[in-house]
């Protein structure tokens, strides 16, 4: 079938493309410029994601599939009033587009997988939270709030599957290349207390999951891919030491990331969710990687 991936140019978005058209299905990127992203298989359409349709959802109409990947980094840049409101401002506007074009699609898509992210719920301490967990109130768990809305607008339409994704691991971008010189160096270790949790996927069990939704017409609404054991900050560090064959023992501590980073180093590393993949487990989603250990260990077991 035909499946529209925006954003497919990223991180996640081209190994799903690539993925999906080795799978056989006709994949087309929709992306503000031309990359390599998706593999030699996809397609790319050009579209200006501004929260209005336009030619490019011609590719929508009769698609078998659209997921929607597209926003600005969270962590590229210090977040500045001008850079959070370019986080959420483009995220929500190209939900609009796509929700946009689905409703007004002769024939939409039966299935929008829509991207979202564990920061929804908030931080939190170690309580374990499924999808049913109520939002928090911080500025990432609004963005995800009202990013989800969004979405919400094509619900009447399509089958929608929310991805609140936690941190996803590879070697070729996401958070952990970033962590990685500290420890290379011998003073890697936990930042701040490392009792915060993280809840963690492997990036081939993202690419399972979101293909699994694609394809399993009982799952809708929120979706957690995360894998089914997080773990505090602490124990990640020291997963990782030893993943890496490097000392892990070195706390980073909380007021020189918070003078590096400022309120991002709260946000994304100082706290977390204990968060859990109840409706994947329930639903018959089998993890590849459980263990933090496992997932490391393949990353950098393999060339
Ligand atoms: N990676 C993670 O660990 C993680 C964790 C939680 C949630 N997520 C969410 O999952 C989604 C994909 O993540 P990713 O890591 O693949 O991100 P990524 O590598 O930054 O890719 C996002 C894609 O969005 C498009 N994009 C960038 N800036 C944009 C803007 N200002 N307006 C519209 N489109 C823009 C880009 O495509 P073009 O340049 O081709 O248009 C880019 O390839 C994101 O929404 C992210 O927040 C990721």
């Amino acid at each position: 079938m035909k499946i529209v991936v925006a954003g497919g140019t990223g991180f996640l978005g081209a190994p799903l493309a690539s993925l999906l058209a080795r799978d056989g299905h006709e994949v087309v990127v929709l992306t503000r410029g031309s990359h390599n992203g998706g593999g030699a298989k996809a397609s790319q359409v050009t579209w200006t994601p501004n929260g209005e349709s336009g030619r490019w959802a011609s590719a929508i109409d009769g698609a078998g599939a659209v997921v929607n990947l597209a926003g600005e980094s969270i962590a590229g840049k210090r977040w500045s009033a001008a850079q959070k409101q370019r986080i959420r401002d483009s995220r929500l506007e190209a939900t609009r587009s796509l929700t946009t074009a689905i409703r007004e699609a002769k024939n939409p898509p039966p299935v929008f997988v829509s991207g979202s992210a564990i920061g929804y719920y908030g931080p939190l301490g170690d309580q374990g939270v499924a999808e049913d967990a109520p939002p928090g109130s911080d500025f990432l768990a609004n963005v995800c709030v009202e990013w989800e809305r969004e979405a919400a607008r094509a619900a009447d339409r399509t089958r929608l599957v929310c991805v609140r994704t936690g941190v996803v691991l590879e070697k070729d971008g996401g958070a952990l290349p970033e962590m990685l010189p500290p420890f290379r160096f011998g003073v890697g270790g936990p930042v701040g207390s490392g009792r915060q949790y993280w809840a963690w996927i492997h990036r081939d069990d993202w690419l399972g999951l979101v293909r699994w939704a694609l394809a399993t017409p009982a799952v809708s609404g929120p979706l957690n891919a995360t894998a089914p054991n997080p773990v505090t900050n602490a124990e990640f560090a020291r997963a990782l030491g030893r993943a890496m064959h490097r000392p892990a023992f070195m706390p980073a501590p909380a007021f020189a990331l918070r003078l590096m980073l400022g309120e991002m180093a709260d946000s994304l590393l100082l706290t977390g969710q204990r968060v859990i993949p109840a409706k994947a487990t329930q639903s018959g989603f089998t993890f590849k990687y459980e263990q933090v250990d496992d997932a490391l260990r393949a990353i950098f077991t393999r060339q």
